[in-house]
């Protein structure tokens, strides 16, 4: 099995379901969910059963098409009101990737500039459109895995933290697209270092799964043990992905990721950030102006332990994410291509509004 044949996010082939790969479940299981109604959609999101910012947003856009589908009006008003209702409740599911509205405000606004035609037809419209936000996904992070293959050399060793590969996007991922271009060209040598990433383990459950899958020379370590690898040389290169960008280059990505980013620079490791343009928040002038959502606290003292890990009542703190500075950042990886320092000026040049 190689992961990349595995889907994230489908539309059901009688375009009643959307199906996602229940990530909760691996590496244990591989399971497909079949999702029609609102809440659904909403829970997975929210539970990162679908996860990964351009995951999300595929899945937002199939959700939201598979629940407009059932409307039963033919009034276009009413089917528009209806739609947009239902776009603002999917949009609550998390707060942090900007894949996620990105996608609902691209299905509403393609419904609004064709609202003089019959339900029937928005309805086939909105189906392609999604389908174009998957297809666009795939292409873009082809694109993004073939700059970040430039960057590498035979035998590289990358470090990465969280997941954000073929199961993060609807294929090939970001971070971990450099990868799997570099299988591609027959390079067999490269080793991936793969953070666990506490406290909900993507890196151990989802990276380390897709390399060794990938037949890629995998190596998991716990998040404490970074300092270590990149002070005995283990790693040439940091790949990790992004949920925002702001316009200055500072960037949100799984927490942890920031504190990866300052041992690099005291070691001297290029940093990369790959993240496809859509999740560059131009409206942003800094990354302080990311919203950071902040989990359940049984995720860290209870979820994976037979037995509770910490004293009952004892407060948490669990954000889901954190801000990495630009000035830690050596690039980041687009589709258009890589954008270096200072960032406003190369997204600017890039084209990204
Ligand atoms: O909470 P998650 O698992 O959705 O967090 C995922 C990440 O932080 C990824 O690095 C990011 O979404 C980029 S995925 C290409």
């Amino acid at each position: 099995m190689n992961a990349l044949d595995l889907e994230t996010a489908i539309l059901s082939d009688d375009g009643k379901a959307l199906i996602i790969l229940d990530q909760t479940l691996l590496p244990n299981r591989i399971e497909y969910l079949h999702l029609t109604k609102k809440e659904e959609i909403w829970e997975a999101i929210n539970k990162l059963r679908v996860r990964g910012a351009p995951a999300i947003g595929v899945a937002a856009a199939y959700g939201l098409y598979v629940v407009a589908r059932d409307f039963q009006t033919s009034d276009n008003a009413s089917f528009i009101a209806s739609l947009k209702e239902v776009a603002s409740y999917l949009d609550t599911s998390r707060p942090t990737a900007v894949n996620l509205s990105w996608a609902l405000k691209r299905m509403v606004r393609k419904a609004e500039e064709n609202a003089e035609k019959n339900v029937d037809e928005i309805k086939d419209i909105l189906r392609k459109e999604a389908d174009g936000i998957r297809a666009e996904d795939i292409t873009i992070s082809r694109s993004i895995g073939e700059y970040g293959f430039s960057l590498l050399r035979p035998g590289s060793g990358i470090l990465t933290h969280c997941n954000a590969g073929t199961l993060a996007t609807a294929k090939y991922g970001t971070a971990l697209a450099p990868v799997y271009i570099a299988l591609e060209h027959g390079w067999k040598d490269l080793r991936v270092y793969c953070d666990e990433t506490r406290p909900l383990l993507q890196g151990a459950r989802l990276s380390a799964f897709e390399m060794q899958h990938a037949g890629v020379e995998t190596y998991l370590q716990c998040d404490n043990m970074v300092s270590y690898t990149l002070s005995k040389g283990l790693v040439d290169i940091i790949f990790v992905g992004a949920d925002r960008v702001a316009r200055n280059g500072d960037f949100a990505n799984k927490i942890g990721t920031s504190g990866v980013a300052i041992i690099a620079k005291h070691y001297g490791i290029p940093f990369y950030c790959c993240a496809p343009s859509s999740s560059i928040d131009m409206s942003l002038a800094s990354g302080s102006l990311i919203p950071i959502e902040e989990r359940n606290g049984d995720e860290v003292t209870t979820m994976w332990y037979r037995e509770r890990m910490a004293p009952e009542g004892v407060k948490v703190v669990n954000p889901a994410f954190d801000v990495t500075d630009h000035s830690l950042v050596t690039g980041i990886i687009t589709e258009k291509g890589i954008a270096y320092p200072p960032f406003d000026e190369a997204f600017t040049a890039m084209g990204i509004v």
